[in-house]
Order: C-alpha cells, then structure tokens, then sequence
C-alpha cells in the first residue's frame, strides 16, 4: 500500500514579484504550462492511487492547492497545517493523518516536496520504484541522491558507503546545508551527493525515528491524533511542536537511512536565474511567454513575461520581469538579490 504525500509550504521570496509568501513558487507555470504542483501530482500517475495521495500546505493555501490538484486529490486528503513550523511537525501531522485515515505502519509512504523541476518521468517512477522496495527489505528510511555539480549551500550533502542492495547505498553521514567552505570540501572528495529532499520509508519507521531522534517533537503525537478533526485543538498541539526541518530532526541524527541515486533530472529552481537550465532556448535568450516577442542583437537574458509582449535590443545577460503588477530588471549574476526587493517592500508596509 503506497501513499505520496506532497509538502507545499514555502516562502516565496526568491521568484518574485511572481512568487509571494501568498502564492509561492509551487503555484507558478514556470517550467510548463501549468504549475510545478501540478507537474508534482502527474509524476505520480500510475505509481499512487488518486485516494492516497495527500498533499501538506497551510490554510491560506487551501484554494490554490484545490484548483491545482483538480482531480488528482480527492476530498479530505489536504492536511492544514495550523501555521507553518517547518518540515518535521508537517510530516508528522501528516502521518498522525494518515493513521487516522486508515493506514497502517506497514504502509509506505513517499515524501515529496511541491516545487522540484523534474521533466524526466519514466526516470523519477523507476527510481521511487527502487526506493519503496528497499524501504521495505531494508526497513530503513531512503532518500535519493543527485550528483552535485558545484558547492551549493542550500541542499543537504549525503555521504554513501556500501552497497545495501543492487540498487540502493547505506548513508554514513547527512550533513544539511553545509558552509561554503565545507561544501567545497565535500564536493571535491567525490564521495557525497546531493539530498532530492524526497524520503520513502514506511509509515512504522519514520514515526520510529522520530521517536528515536526528536521526542521533542514526537511527544506530541497522540495528542495530535486525538485532536484530528477538529481545528481548534489541532492549532493549540501544533502551537507546541518545535519548528524544525525533518533533515535536522532526523536525517543527520539516525542511522537508519539508505539512499538510491536518482535516475532523472533534477532541479530546486532557487532563483530566476535557474529558469535557463530547464527552458528550451528561444534565439540564444530563456524565455517563458505566452505572448510574441522581438529580439534584437540580445543573448543570454532570462525573460519572464507571462501575459506580455517583450522586445528587446541590445541587452545581454539580464533577468527582465513584467507580471503585469510590477516589472523588474536586474543582472543574471545578481539573481540572489530579489530578496533585496522583497525585504524593502516588507519594511514599507
Ligand atoms: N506544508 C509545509 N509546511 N511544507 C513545507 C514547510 C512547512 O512548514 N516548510 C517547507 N515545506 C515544503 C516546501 O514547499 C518544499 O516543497 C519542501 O517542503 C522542502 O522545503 P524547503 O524549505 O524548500 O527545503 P530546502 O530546499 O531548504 O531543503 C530541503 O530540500 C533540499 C533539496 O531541494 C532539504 O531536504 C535539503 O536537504 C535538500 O537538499
Ligand atoms: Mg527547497
């Protein structure tokens, strides 16, 4: 018995004036026609039944996540969130769900975050495949590892050892979010990959390990279940949980963690600039528009114009924004200081 459930939380300080903290990344058309949520739930078409797919969110999100999971999710298999307190209360509410619901320990369970770019399907399916079975054999929590390209300090980096099964790697360490300097160090040892941010596991092991690793957390888990079903008391439990993310809570503490190297692409679109490896190149520019442009002596920019007509001449290596509501225009190797934008508009209000 298989169950996905799709975390959609988020800031949205990164892609705006697209993304804001009301409709963050997860809810935008960037890579395809329709959102990156969307594209979450038809990568799990034909691998979980529509009635065990759930998805996380908080509940300003409820309209957004219901218009883009049309179909896909059926009544019920939203979890609000009260507030959002990181990744490990989400996943353990969600679990406590799910028993509630009529799982059972020995069900699995494939963890999956909203806003990944992932155009290869057959490649995603099969790995997921891999991990549910070794999650099984191995009674173990899987993650699936990318190969790192450059020392990002965002992901978290997984040191491998040997061999669990024909497909899947024991994990010595889970380091998340690395500094700079260490980072670098890991990537040039060779020996770590990259965390997908995606977890398999059965439902009995994880709430093990979180009862192993993060009892303050864990503690609260009946009382969250006895609470389900109504809000009121689900807000006072979830009040107290601690706001942590599950790869602190547990991934670098528990020894009882496999992985399996992704057999797809993969990106964690982290900023505009990101838009150029996953958009097919339109004359030597990205451009994400539905509307006609004009591209005169112009290379190398990323152009984000839904609804707009775009000319440009002459320019070269720019991020240009129009959404109708707000235009803007930066340098491609600037693409980290949108946030810059953001924080002045929060200071006005
Ligand atoms: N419902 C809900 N509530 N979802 C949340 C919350 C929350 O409080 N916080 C985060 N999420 C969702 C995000 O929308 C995203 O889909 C996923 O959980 C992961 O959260 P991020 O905030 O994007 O995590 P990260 O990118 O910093 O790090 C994680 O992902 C990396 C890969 O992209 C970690 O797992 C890293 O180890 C990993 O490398
Ligand atoms: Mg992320």
């Amino acid at each position: 018995n298989i169950y996905s459930l799709v975390m959609a939380g988020g800031q949205g300080t990164r892609f705006w004036p697209e993304s804001t903290s009301k409709k963050p990344k997860q809810y935008l058309p960037l890579v395809s026609s329709q959102s990156l949520l969307a594209d979450t739930l038809d990568r799990l078409d034909g691998l979980v039944k529509n009635e065990q797919r759930y998805i996380v969110t908080v509940k300003e999100q409820e309209k957004l996540v219901l218009k883009e999971s049309a179909g896909k999710i059926g009544q019920g298999q939203v979890v609000f969130e009260p507030s959002g307190r990181n990744t490990a209360p989400c996943i353990l509410l969600s679990l406590a769900t799910l028993m509630k619901n009529g799982a059972s320990k020995s069900d699995l369970v494939a963890i999956l975050p909203s806003d990944h770019v992932i155009l290869n399907k057959n490649g995603f399916q099969q790995t997921i495949q891999s991990a549910l079975k070794v999650a099984v054999s191995q009674k173990r929590i899987i993650t699936i590892g990318i190969p790192p390209h450059f020392p990002h300090t965002g992901f978290g980096y997984i040191q491998t050892g040997e061999e669990l099964t024909e497909t899947s790697l024991d994990v010595v360490t889970f380091k998340e979010k690395p500094n700079q300097e260490t980072a670098i160090s890991y990537l040039e040892s060779g020996k770590y990959l990259w965390n997908a941010g995606m977890f398999v596991a059965e439902i009995g092991v994880l709430l093990e390990e979180f009862q192993a690793h993060c009892p303050e957390i864990f503690e609260f888990y009946d009382e969250l279940y006895a609470a389900l079903g109504n809000e009121k008391n689900v807000a006072e439990v979830y009040a107290k949980l601690p706001a942590e993310s599950i790869d602190y809570a547990i991934m670098e503490k528990s020894s009882r963690i496999g992985l399996c190297k992704a057999n797809f692409d993969w990106n964690d679109l982290g900023s505009w600039d990101a838009l150029s490896t996953v958009v097919e190149e339109t004359e030597g520019n990205t451009l994400v528009s539905a509307k006609n442009h004009y591209f005169e002596d112009s290379k190398g920019n990323i152009v984000y114009t839904p609804d707009q007509f775009v000319g440009l001449i002459g320019i070269e290596d720019l991020i240009v924004i129009a959404n109708g509501k707000s235009v803007v225009v930066l340098p491609k190797k600037d693409s980290q200081k949108v946030k810059n934008i953001v924080s002045h508009l929060k200071d006005q209000e």
